[in-house]
């Protein structure tokens, strides 16, 4: 009653009084919304906000409408806030759309810190990690079979291969979930594709960013917006669909991540007390892993690519590499530590073009500081990882393509490269992408020597379009077989 009133107004009114304690924090001025900033620019987002990093210093407020956020720039200050202070900074900001995409707060990637959340993702991560021992080595190396035959198809004419990646990361997945693979048969699996890309697609679009901001919008008529919920709705049923059907063949013994969380749902529905997680917690973590496994991995594998055609001498490199470890035969995740120029250009692709580079947006959900600037509950924190990893304090020639900075003493710090975020939201696919990176580059590079089509004017673009994913511009290359060795 009265007591909660005051209670607000005072919060209210303290807002405005000066933190004599901290400074307060530096930042352009403020913006309409974030594409006017963009469009004077002619830049990407994470390429607009490092660069205003080299102005305003590795941590500034952005504000924005009505929304103040914090942008953090370098591993330093993004590791006091996601790891250091991880309790503190384990929230998603309250959004509508994310609300509406998330099934109403159920995903892991957008759902709120929680009891519920905590006992969500970790139901999801054991599954995951049992899985990863158990089946994934043989899925991911039968994907990558596939796609060798599907580039030896391509009969060494020029391709652009983005789909081919997005088929093959999206089967790893799917094959984990449910034991099924995408092929022309399996209609349910396509409509399921081009649903989620419809999502992802609109997800990151202007307008649907605008109606999170300014609630009047949603009272006019959008067709985005209307697409959105039908999309929704479609890939709602195309989940439960194959779930129920998973469930119907008993098949609850077998080595899915499906099968894992379902026998560990029982275990939490056997206790007497603890949180109480239902299907509908099953049917988005379906949702978390196929949107968080596809389009990362296949950017990351499209981007690679790219990165060798415009360094063959490195290409080369790494093909040398493994025919002097692994004499002919095809690796195994295990060879890694033998493979140090191949892991080299792994994680300088994850460095020069994180996948996910503005991370996921987290909040506040206390009152905290982050390099001893008071940053009060609520606040919306970006973690620029794509800031970080060109941050010129760590990295020597930030803006160059050096994979050998990873081997001795290049220039860099394996603990200043953050692709998969850190602390409670850490990337929970991270063991499966790491695999999965791995396999596919090296049974890629071992059997197919990439090179442009026709003439250097058609290397590709590595500047990049940023939306929720990072990716190259499209372009095509031609896939040329190695000799049998
Ligand atoms: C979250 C990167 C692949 C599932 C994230 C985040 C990043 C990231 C930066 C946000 C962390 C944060 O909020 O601070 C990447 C990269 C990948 C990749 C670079 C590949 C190159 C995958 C894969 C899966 C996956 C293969 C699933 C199997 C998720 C999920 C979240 C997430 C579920 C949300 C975690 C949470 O909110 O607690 N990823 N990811 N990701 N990723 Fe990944």
């Amino acid at each position: 009653g009265r007591k909660s009133t005051v209670s607000r107004l005072l919060q209210y009114l303290y807002q405005f009084l000066p933190h004599s304690s901290s400074p307060s924090l530096p930042g352009p001025p403020s913006l309409f919304l974030l594409g006017n900033m963009l469009d004077l620019t002619n830049e990407h987002l994470p390429i607009h906000l490092t660069n205003l990093a080299q102005r305003y210093g590795s941590i500034y407020r952005l504000k924005c409408g009505n929304t103040t956020m914090v942008v953090l720039n370098s591993s330093d200050v993004i590791r006091e806030a996601l790891v250091k202070k991880w309790s503190d900074f384990a929230g998603r900001p309250h959004s509508y759309m994310g609300n509406i995409v998330s099934g109403g707060g159920y995903s892991i990637s957008l759902g709120n810190y929680s009891e519920e959340w905590r006992a969500h993702r970790r139901l999801v991560h054991s599954a995951l990690q049992r899985c990863c021992q158990q089946s994934l080595h043989s899925v991911i190396e039968r994907q990558a079979l596939h796609l060798r035959q599907v580039l030896m198809g391509y009969g060494g004419s020029a391709a652009d291969l983005s789909e081919d990646f997005t088929v093959a990361a999206s089967n790893v997945i799917t094959t984990l979930a449910f034991g099924k693979e995408y092929d022309k048969s399996s209609v349910e699996l396509q409509r399921l594709h081009s649903c989620l890309n419809e999502i992802v697609a609109l997800w990151g679009s202007a307008w649907i960013s605008a109606l999170d901001s300014f609630p009047l919008l949603r009272k006019l008529p959008s067709p985005p917006f209307a697409r959105l919920l039908k999309e929704v709705a479609r890939r709602d049923d195309i989940i439960s669909t194959l779930l129920n059907n998973y469930k119907s063949q008993d098949k609850k013994s077998d080595s899915t991540i499906t099968s894992s969380i379902l026998q560990g749902l029982d275990k939490c529905r056997s206790k007497t007390h603890g949180v109480l997680l239902t299907d509908t917690h099953v049917h988005m973590a379906m949702v978390d892993l196929l949107i968080g496994g596809t389009e990362t991995t296949a950017a990351w594998l499209n981007w690679t690519v790219a990165f060798l055609l415009h360094r063959p001498e490195v290409q080369c490199k790494v093909y040398n590499e493994m025919c002097k470890v692994l004499e002919g035969r095809y690796p195994k995740y295990s060879d890694r530590h033998r493979l140090p120029v191949l892991c080299a250009v792994i994680n300088e692709v994850l460095r020069l073009r994180p996948v996910a580079p503005l991370a996921v947006p987290h909040r506040a959900i206390r009152d905290s500081s982050i390099a001893g600037y008071f940053i009060p509950r609520n606040t919306v924190i970006i973690p620029n990882l794509f800031g970080a990893h060109h941050d010129p304090a760590v990295w020597s020639d930030p803006y160059h393509f050096k994979p050998e900075r990873f081997l001795e003493g290049g220039g860099g710090s394996m603990r200043a490269l953050l692709p998969f975020g850190g602390g409670a939201r850490l990337c929970l696919g991270e063991s499966v992408a790491k695999m999965e990176l791995f396999l596919f580059t090296a049974y890629l590079l071992r059997d197919f020597q990439f090179i442009p089509p026709e003439n250097e004017a058609s290397l590709p673009n590595l500047r990049g379009v940023a939306s929720v994913v990072l990716k190259v511009k499209s372009y095509k290359v031609i896939a040329c077989p190695r000799p049998v060795a």
